[in-house]
Protein backbone atom coordinates (compact mmCIF):
# COMPACT_ATOMS: atom_id res chain seq x y z
CA UNK A 1 0.00 0.00 0.00
CA UNK A 2 1.51 3.33 -1.62
CA UNK A 3 -0.17 6.25 0.28
CA UNK A 4 0.38 10.42 0.02
CA UNK A 5 -1.28 12.45 2.43
CA UNK A 6 -1.94 15.87 1.05
CA UNK A 7 -3.28 18.97 3.07
CA UNK A 8 -2.33 22.39 4.31
CA UNK A 9 -0.22 22.91 7.69
CA UNK A 10 -2.43 22.10 10.37
CA UNK A 11 -5.21 19.58 8.30
CA UNK A 12 -4.31 16.85 10.24
CA UNK A 13 -1.29 14.96 8.34
CA UNK A 14 0.84 14.07 11.12
CA UNK A 15 -2.33 13.11 13.21
CA UNK A 16 -3.52 11.10 10.82
CA UNK A 17 -0.55 9.53 9.83
CA UNK A 18 -0.17 7.82 13.45
CA UNK A 19 -3.19 5.90 13.15
CA UNK A 20 -2.42 4.85 9.61
CA UNK A 21 0.84 3.44 10.76
CA UNK A 22 -0.50 1.23 13.37
CA UNK A 23 -3.46 -0.18 11.79
CA UNK A 24 -1.48 -0.99 8.21
CA UNK A 25 2.01 -0.83 9.58
CA UNK A 26 3.63 1.21 6.82
CA UNK A 27 6.35 3.33 6.99
CA UNK A 28 5.43 7.04 8.16
CA UNK A 29 7.88 9.35 6.16
CA UNK A 30 7.38 12.75 7.05
CA UNK A 31 9.71 15.66 5.46
CA UNK A 32 8.85 17.61 7.86
CA UNK A 33 9.66 15.39 11.09
CA UNK A 34 12.94 14.50 8.39
CA UNK A 35 13.88 18.05 8.50
CA UNK A 36 13.33 18.58 12.54
CA UNK A 37 15.40 15.58 13.65
CA UNK A 38 18.21 16.73 11.41
CA UNK A 39 18.08 20.01 13.01
CA UNK A 40 18.50 18.24 16.53
CA UNK A 41 20.94 16.15 15.42
CA UNK A 42 22.64 19.67 14.01
CA UNK A 43 23.43 18.04 10.59
CA UNK A 44 24.40 20.24 7.73
CA UNK A 45 21.45 19.08 6.42
CA UNK A 46 19.55 20.34 9.48
CA UNK A 47 21.60 23.96 9.09
CA UNK A 48 20.37 24.32 5.38
CA UNK A 49 16.98 23.37 5.85
CA UNK A 50 16.88 25.46 9.62
CA UNK A 51 17.33 28.44 7.29
CA UNK A 52 13.52 28.18 5.22
CA UNK A 53 11.33 26.44 8.10
CA UNK A 54 12.28 29.54 10.37
CA UNK A 55 10.96 31.35 7.93
CA UNK A 56 7.59 29.19 6.55
CA UNK A 57 9.22 29.06 3.49
CA UNK A 58 9.49 25.64 1.78
CA UNK A 59 12.96 23.79 1.85
CA UNK A 60 14.62 23.89 -2.10
CA UNK A 61 13.44 20.97 -3.89
CA UNK A 62 16.71 19.53 -4.85
CA UNK A 63 17.69 19.10 -1.05
CA UNK A 64 13.84 17.59 -0.43
CA UNK A 65 13.72 15.09 -3.40
CA UNK A 66 17.47 13.96 -2.17
CA UNK A 67 16.25 13.03 1.34
CA UNK A 68 13.39 11.19 -0.10
CA UNK A 69 14.80 9.59 -2.52
CA UNK A 70 17.40 7.89 -0.22
CA UNK A 71 14.66 6.92 2.17
CA UNK A 72 12.40 5.31 -0.50
CA UNK A 73 14.95 2.65 -1.23
CA UNK A 74 15.78 1.49 2.60
CA UNK A 75 14.38 -2.22 2.71
CA UNK A 76 11.22 -1.22 4.95
CA UNK A 77 9.70 0.65 1.96
CA UNK A 78 9.38 -2.18 -0.43
CA UNK A 79 5.92 -3.47 0.83
CA UNK A 80 4.58 -0.05 1.23
CA UNK A 81 5.24 3.69 2.32
CA UNK A 82 3.28 6.99 3.76
CA UNK A 83 4.38 9.76 2.59
CA UNK A 84 3.16 13.09 4.45
CA UNK A 85 3.92 16.46 3.22
CA UNK A 86 6.02 15.36 0.17
CA UNK A 87 5.51 15.97 -2.69
CA UNK A 88 4.47 19.65 -1.87
CA UNK A 89 5.10 21.28 -5.70
CA UNK A 90 5.07 19.74 -9.25
CA UNK A 91 8.91 19.48 -9.34
CA UNK A 92 8.71 17.26 -6.64
CA UNK A 93 5.95 15.38 -7.76
CA UNK A 94 7.56 14.74 -10.82
CA UNK A 95 10.77 13.40 -9.37
CA UNK A 96 8.64 11.26 -7.12
CA UNK A 97 6.90 10.03 -10.18
CA UNK A 98 10.07 8.98 -11.88
CA UNK A 99 11.30 7.18 -8.66
CA UNK A 100 8.62 5.25 -8.70
CA UNK A 101 9.00 4.19 -12.66
CA UNK A 102 12.30 3.35 -11.88
CA UNK A 103 11.26 0.96 -8.30
CA UNK A 104 8.31 -0.58 -10.52
CA UNK A 105 5.97 0.50 -8.14
CA UNK A 106 2.89 3.57 -8.24
CA UNK A 107 0.80 5.31 -5.55
CA UNK A 108 -2.48 3.89 -4.61
CA UNK A 109 -3.85 6.77 -3.46
CA UNK A 110 -3.01 10.09 -2.55
CA UNK A 111 -5.50 11.12 0.49
CA UNK A 112 -6.40 14.90 0.57
CA UNK A 113 -7.32 15.82 3.78
CA UNK A 114 -9.86 18.87 3.30
CA UNK A 115 -9.60 21.58 6.22
CA UNK A 116 -11.24 25.24 5.35
CA UNK A 117 -8.42 27.58 5.52
CA UNK A 118 -10.01 29.77 8.44
CA UNK A 119 -9.41 27.27 11.15
CA UNK A 120 -6.05 25.98 10.29
CA UNK A 121 -4.73 29.22 12.49
CA UNK A 122 -5.99 28.01 15.40
CA UNK A 123 -5.39 24.29 15.16
CA UNK A 124 -1.24 25.13 14.53
CA UNK A 125 -0.85 27.42 17.54
CA UNK A 126 -2.58 25.30 19.79
CA UNK A 127 -0.74 22.43 18.59
CA UNK A 128 1.54 21.02 21.14
CA UNK A 129 3.83 17.94 20.51
CA UNK A 130 6.29 15.38 22.52
CA UNK A 131 10.03 15.95 21.84
CA UNK A 132 10.86 12.29 23.02
CA UNK A 133 8.09 10.80 20.87
CA UNK A 134 6.82 13.09 18.46
CA UNK A 135 3.02 12.56 19.32
CA UNK A 136 0.78 15.59 18.50
CA UNK A 137 -1.64 16.97 20.51
CA UNK A 138 -4.07 19.99 20.75
CA UNK A 139 -4.84 22.21 23.48
CA UNK A 140 -8.38 22.29 22.96
CA UNK A 141 -9.04 19.77 19.98
CA UNK A 142 -7.01 16.96 21.51
CA UNK A 143 -5.68 17.10 24.87
CA UNK A 144 -3.53 15.23 26.41
CA UNK A 145 -4.78 13.08 30.50
CA UNK A 146 -2.72 15.44 32.05
CA UNK A 147 -2.20 18.86 30.96
CA UNK A 148 1.10 19.52 29.46
CA UNK A 149 2.72 15.73 29.09
CA UNK A 150 2.73 13.34 26.72
CA UNK A 151 0.09 9.96 27.44
CA UNK A 152 3.30 7.87 26.47
CA UNK A 153 6.26 8.87 28.37
CA UNK A 154 5.26 11.95 30.55
CA UNK A 155 7.68 14.26 28.70
CA UNK A 156 6.66 17.70 29.03
CA UNK A 157 5.02 19.27 25.81
CA UNK A 158 6.36 21.85 23.59
CA UNK A 159 5.26 24.15 21.49
CA UNK A 160 6.84 24.04 17.50
CA UNK A 161 9.21 26.80 16.35
CA UNK A 162 7.68 27.31 13.39
CA UNK A 163 3.43 27.45 15.20
CA UNK A 164 4.48 31.01 16.23
CA UNK A 165 1.31 33.14 14.97
CA UNK A 166 3.84 34.94 12.63
CA UNK A 167 5.28 32.51 11.02
CA UNK A 168 1.79 29.76 10.51
CA UNK A 169 0.74 33.37 8.49
CA UNK A 170 3.19 32.69 5.96
CA UNK A 171 3.55 29.00 6.30
CA UNK A 172 0.09 28.91 5.13
CA UNK A 173 0.44 31.49 2.48
CA UNK A 174 3.43 29.44 0.65
CA UNK A 175 1.12 26.03 1.32
CA UNK A 176 -1.79 27.97 -0.37
CA UNK A 177 -0.07 29.11 -4.11
CA UNK A 178 1.25 24.98 -4.29
CA UNK A 179 -1.99 23.24 -3.65
CA UNK A 180 -4.02 24.10 -6.54
CA UNK A 181 -1.65 22.72 -9.16
CA UNK A 182 -0.56 19.56 -6.92
CA UNK A 183 -3.92 19.00 -6.57
CA UNK A 184 -4.83 18.98 -10.34
CA UNK A 185 -2.01 16.86 -10.92
CA UNK A 186 -2.78 13.84 -9.06
CA UNK A 187 -6.93 14.48 -10.18
CA UNK A 188 -5.68 14.35 -13.40
CA UNK A 189 -3.70 10.68 -12.80
CA UNK A 190 -7.20 9.00 -10.96
CA UNK A 191 -5.73 8.77 -7.66
CA UNK A 192 -6.81 11.93 -5.58
CA UNK A 193 -9.06 10.79 -3.05
CA UNK A 194 -10.93 14.32 -0.55
CA UNK A 195 -11.52 13.66 2.99
CA UNK A 196 -13.25 15.85 4.91
CA UNK A 197 -10.60 16.85 7.36
CA UNK A 198 -13.38 19.19 9.03
CA UNK A 199 -14.62 16.18 11.82
CA UNK A 200 -13.19 14.61 14.80
CA UNK A 201 -10.06 12.65 14.60
CA UNK A 202 -11.60 9.55 14.43
CA UNK A 203 -13.96 10.36 11.90
CA UNK A 204 -11.57 11.41 9.60
CA UNK A 205 -9.79 8.47 10.20
CA UNK A 206 -12.30 6.36 9.75
CA UNK A 207 -13.11 7.92 6.15
CA UNK A 208 -9.77 7.31 5.24
CA UNK A 209 -10.26 3.88 6.36
CA UNK A 210 -13.41 3.54 3.98
CA UNK A 211 -11.04 4.78 0.94
CA UNK A 212 -8.49 2.80 1.26
CA UNK A 213 -10.24 -0.53 1.89
CA UNK A 214 -13.14 0.12 -0.79
P1 LIG B 1 5.64 19.83 8.10
O1 LIG B 1 6.15 19.34 9.39
O2 LIG B 1 5.22 18.87 7.09
O3 LIG B 1 4.47 20.86 8.42
P2 LIG B 1 3.13 21.21 7.66
O4 LIG B 1 2.91 20.71 6.30
O5 LIG B 1 3.05 22.67 7.83
O6 LIG B 1 2.08 20.38 8.41
P3 LIG B 1 1.92 20.30 9.92
O7 LIG B 1 2.82 19.31 10.52
O8 LIG B 1 2.00 21.69 10.49
O9 LIG B 1 0.39 19.91 10.04
P4 LIG B 1 -0.34 18.52 9.96
O10 LIG B 1 -1.21 18.51 8.76
O11 LIG B 1 0.59 17.37 10.13
O12 LIG B 1 -1.28 18.66 11.21
P5 LIG B 1 -1.30 17.90 12.62
O13 LIG B 1 -1.74 16.49 12.45
O14 LIG B 1 -0.06 18.13 13.38
O15 LIG B 1 6.70 20.81 7.43
C1 LIG B 1 7.36 21.81 8.19
C2 LIG B 1 8.29 22.60 7.29
O16 LIG B 1 9.28 21.75 6.71
C3 LIG B 1 7.65 23.29 6.09
O17 LIG B 1 7.11 24.55 6.44
C4 LIG B 1 8.84 23.40 5.14
O18 LIG B 1 9.69 24.46 5.51
C5 LIG B 1 9.58 22.11 5.37
N1 LIG B 1 9.11 21.04 4.47
C6 LIG B 1 8.48 19.87 4.82
N2 LIG B 1 8.19 19.15 3.73
C7 LIG B 1 8.63 19.85 2.65
C8 LIG B 1 8.59 19.62 1.26
N3 LIG B 1 8.03 18.50 0.72
N4 LIG B 1 9.15 20.56 0.44
C9 LIG B 1 9.73 21.67 0.94
N5 LIG B 1 9.77 21.96 2.27
C10 LIG B 1 9.23 21.06 3.12
O19 LIG B 1 -2.51 18.70 13.31
C11 LIG B 1 -2.42 20.07 13.64
C12 LIG B 1 -3.12 20.34 14.98
O20 LIG B 1 -4.52 20.12 14.83
C13 LIG B 1 -2.67 19.41 16.10
O21 LIG B 1 -2.64 20.12 17.30
C14 LIG B 1 -3.75 18.31 16.13
O22 LIG B 1 -3.89 17.75 17.41
C15 LIG B 1 -4.98 19.09 15.70
N6 LIG B 1 -5.92 18.27 14.92
C16 LIG B 1 -5.61 17.29 14.01
N7 LIG B 1 -6.73 16.76 13.47
C17 LIG B 1 -7.78 17.43 14.04
C18 LIG B 1 -9.21 17.34 13.89
N8 LIG B 1 -9.77 16.46 13.04
N9 LIG B 1 -9.97 18.19 14.62
C19 LIG B 1 -9.40 19.08 15.49
N10 LIG B 1 -8.07 19.21 15.68
C20 LIG B 1 -7.26 18.38 14.96
ZN1 LIG C 1 5.86 11.32 24.01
Amino acid sequence: LNLILMGLPGAGKGTQAEKINEAYHIPHISTGDMFRLAIKEGTELGRKAKEYMDQGALVPDDVTIGIVKERLSKDDCKNGFLLDGFPRTIAQAEALQSLLNEMGTSIDYVLHVDVPEEHLVERLTGRRVCPTCGATYHVIYNPPEQAGRCDHDGSELIQREDDQADTVKNRLEVNLKQAKPLLDFYHDKGSLVTINGDQEIDQVFQDIQSAIEK
